[in-house]
């Protein structure tokens, strides 16, 4: 029996009271470490002795083993950021996916950039490279300008190679790719072009019938955010809502993760202020606080800010601010991460558990309304082709004006090096959406807010708020339910 178990049995006889009296009666077997950790915040000093707030303490019949692990999160303090860390910057980036890249058979023999300009023509040669510029040439090939540490050089990309053409129409400014083709006067005549992409990953299932729900951009202080719905969701969490059906699939939910905007934030875009309703970004947070720390503490929670959290938009994101959001820091199920992040989740007896790589998505947009790709197959409506498209790059956000990024000088920690089982995101706002792609499961979280004016003039159409993604670990099945859905 867990310690919780074991003392919040104890206390129902107590009426939750802790006097002197009643502690000295507690069993010595009792673990008060594990306890405090668990339902601490929980706990109110009053004069008569410690008072648990019975709302707050949730105990199951049936205990999951369950486990929660922040893998990856980035720890680095803020400090000056100057040019030459942007150098370092993209040549650690250079190299990482180098690295990547040099497993492929056919860049095995890469050469420097400067050492394929000395070459004579008709050599075969490859290289790695940035993409320094995309462009299509008056006669209709893909014409690419790829720079390394050591020069620069041109690769045609021709039209009457279809497959080529394909992949050369997502290729964006700033990412690293590999060539090999045939050399001309400073030219490639590309043959094949190498994206890092990932390789095929092992399709996991776990023995536990446990599941896991994946949300975002609640949007708290907005007076478009629909607490009616998100108030459904908490009670459904809960089992306090919805059909027999629905609260068995809740009451086996061990994990929850919000993947970012948690809060709407304050003076975000021109004319904000007309669409909040909290001006107060710690006040916001509380509201939130009120709504997390009703959710069963059997729960594990996980938090990533986003755009509109009270942060620098520089990514990486640092976790929520301790200040603004003491109070959901003081939940004992409650983990904050940073954006990105990854977390690892049910690693339980002799099962390795699954990776989930957090990450909101502001750059997003960007890929949107400059990838023709993702652009003619549905847009916002396609988080899965975006994902997808990031993987195929190992790159969060590959295009240095598709977002801000903090000049790391040690690694990118937005190379994708370590391949997840799931990729969550958030920012779309758009229809949840859950594809696969290699075995790695993209989970396009929905929101709980109306369409704001911003998002109306950026051209979005099919804003579908309330929708949640819910996937069981144990059958891989994936469950969406609508909680706009009225009695
Ligand atoms: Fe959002």
């Amino acid at each position: 029996m867990s310690e919780i178990k074991k003392l919040v049995g104890f206390l129902f006889e107590k009426n939750y009271i802790v006097t002197p009296e009643v502690l000295k009666s507690v069993p010595s077997d009792f673990n008060f470490d594990i306890f405090y950790e668990n339902v601490g915040s929980t706990m109110k000093r009053q004069d008569k002795g410690v008072v648990f707030d019975k709302s707050l303490l949730f105990v199951e019949e049936d205990e999951v083993k369950t486990n929660l692990k922040i893998v990856w999160n980035y720890d680095k303090e803020p400090g000056k950021v100057e040019v030459k860390d942007f150098v370092t910057y993209y040549k650690n980036r250079y190299n990482q996916l180098k690295k990547i890249l040099m497993q492929r058979e056919g860049l095995q023999g890469c050469v420097s950039i400067s050492r394929a300009l000395r070459k004579g023509s008709d050599e075969v040669v490859s290289i790695i490279g940035f993409v320094y510029n995309v462009g299509i040439t008056k006669s209709g090939h893909i014409m690419l300008e790829l720079e390394d540490p050591t020069g620069k050089i041109k690769v045609l990309l021709s039209n009457k190679n279809k497959e080529l053409m394909e992949l050369g129409k997502e290729i964006v400014h700033d990412e690293v790719i590999g060539v090999s083709g045939g050399t001309g006067s400073d030219i490639i005549f590309a043959r094949d072009v190498y994206l890092p992409d990932i390789a095929l990953k092992e399709y996991k299932k776990c023995a536990d019938d446990v599941n896991v729900v994946f949300a975002a951009d609640m949007h708290i202080g907005s007076t478009l955010f629909i607490p009616e719905d998100f108030e459904r969701f908490v009670k459904w969490l809960n089992m306090e809502y919805g059909d027999e059906e629905q609260k068995e699939i809740a009451k086996k939910v061990k994990y929850l993760f919000f993947a970012g905007d948690i809060v709407d934030g304050v003076g975000i875009y021109p004319g904000h202020e007309k669409e909040t309703n909290i001006t107060d970004i710690v006040e916001q947070y509380n509201v939130c606080f009120d709504y997390i720390s009703r959710i069963r503490k059997d729960i594990k929670i996980v938090i990533c800010g986003g755009n509109h959290d009270a942060l620098r938009l520089s990514e990486p994101q640092p976790a929520l601010n301790r200040e603004f959001a003491a109070k959901l820091y003081s939940l004992p199920n409650v983990h904050m991460v940073t954006n990105p992040s990854i977390i690892n989740i049910h690693a339980v007896d002799g099962f390795v558990g699954f990776d989930v790589l957090l990450y909101h998505g502001m750059g997003f947009d960007y890929y949107v309304n400059n990838v023709d790709y993702i652009r003619n197959n549905g847009g916002y409506d396609r988080a899965d082709l975006m994902m997808e498209f990031l993987l195929k790059k190992r790159h969060l956000c590959p295009t240095h004006i598709a977002g801000l990024s903090m000049p790391d000088i040690e690694s990118d920690p937005l190379v994708i090096e370590q391949v997840p089982d799931f990729f969550v995101s958030g920012h779309m706002h758009h229809d949840v959406l859950v594809g696969n792609y290699k075995n790695v499961c993209l989970v396009g979280c929905g929101s709980f807010q109306s369409m704001s004016s911003f998002q109306e003039k950026m051209g979005h159409e099919n804003i579908i708020p309330s929708k949640v993604p819910i996937i069981n670990l144990k059958t891989r099945k994936i469950k969406v339910l609508d909680f706009s859905e009225t009695d």
